[in-house]
């Protein structure tokens, strides 16, 4: 069974929702033709439910980009996978590295969270990825099978084969300076292989993205890696046409 490919759009803290609405109504056309590729698109919680309701009907499917591990209570700000659900949510992005520097989100939180997100029917982006200290000081994968240990922790081991994870190499994010295909697609075999212990054969239908300034020029050189099945796009994916291309080009096979 070969892997279908993911390109998911983490808007991150941009578009309100009339911006959004415009956004994927100029982008459904331009990928509807389009067969073989999961597209998701992650808007800010505040856009979800216009979105969502512009995407009814379309291949384009609505993420998520956090979400708290608790079905409801006394947590003041958060938003719960019920709710996500609620709002036609299939994806949920769990451990981001901004959430994890800006908000101190641990390891910990973040395999609590890709149970929850199982547990109420989303399928969790788990991201991964070392920082540029973290690199120079040759620790990289060291701290990814740390993220990756505990990120997965409290998975059931049946549910490998729809898990998602993203490298996202911190140093890459919003840089502009990507990781060469060949990084990343030696990065994301390792951490397949490390997913094999965990879930056996359903990590060779876990779906691995690269992250780290992604456009469409470069694309080609991620999605034609053999390890590598799609891409987490940041800035680019705030732009329907370039989104669209990095879809298409994912379509093609790069
Ligand atoms: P950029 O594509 O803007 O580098 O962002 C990557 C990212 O963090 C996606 O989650």
């Amino acid at each position: 069974m070969t892997r279908i490919p993911l390109i998911a759009g983490n808007w991150k803290m941009h578009k309100t929702a009339r911006e959004g609405v415009e956004a994927v109504t100029a982008l459904k056309p331009l990928v509807a033709a389009v067969e073989g590729v999961d597209i998701v698109v992650c808007p800010p919680f505040t856009a979800l439910a216009d979105v969502g309701r512009a995407l009814a009907g379309s291949n384009i499917e609505l993420g998520a980009q956090d979400m708290h591990w608790e079905p409801q209570g006394a947590y003041t700000g958060e938003i719960s996978g019920p709710m996500l659900w609620d709002l036609g949510c299939t994806y949920v992005i769990v451990g981001h590295s901004e959430r994890r520097r800006y908000f101190r989100e641990t390891d910990d939180d973040v395999g609590r969270k890709a149970v929850a997100a199982f547990a109420h029917e989303l399928l969790p982006i788990i991201c991964v990825g070392e920082t540029l200290g973290e690199r120079d000081a040759g620790r990289t994968e060291e701290v990814i099978a740390r993220q990756l240990r505990w990120g997965t922790a409290g998975l059931d081991p049946a549910v490998g084969d729809r898990l998602v994870v993203a490298y996202e190499p911190v140093w890459a994010i919003g840089t502009g300076r990507a990781a060469t295909g060949a990084e990343a697609n030696r990065v994301s075999g390792l951490i397949r292989g490390w997913l094999a212990e965990r879930f056996g054969e359903g990590a060779q239908q876990t779906r691995m993205l690269y992250g780290g300034s992604v456009t469409p020029e470069n694309i080609g050189e991620f999605i034609t890696q053999p390890e590598i099945d799609g891409a987490l796009v940041g800035g680019a994916s705030l732009d329907p046409p370039a989104f669209a291309a990095i879809v298409g080009a994912a379509a093609g096979g790069g």
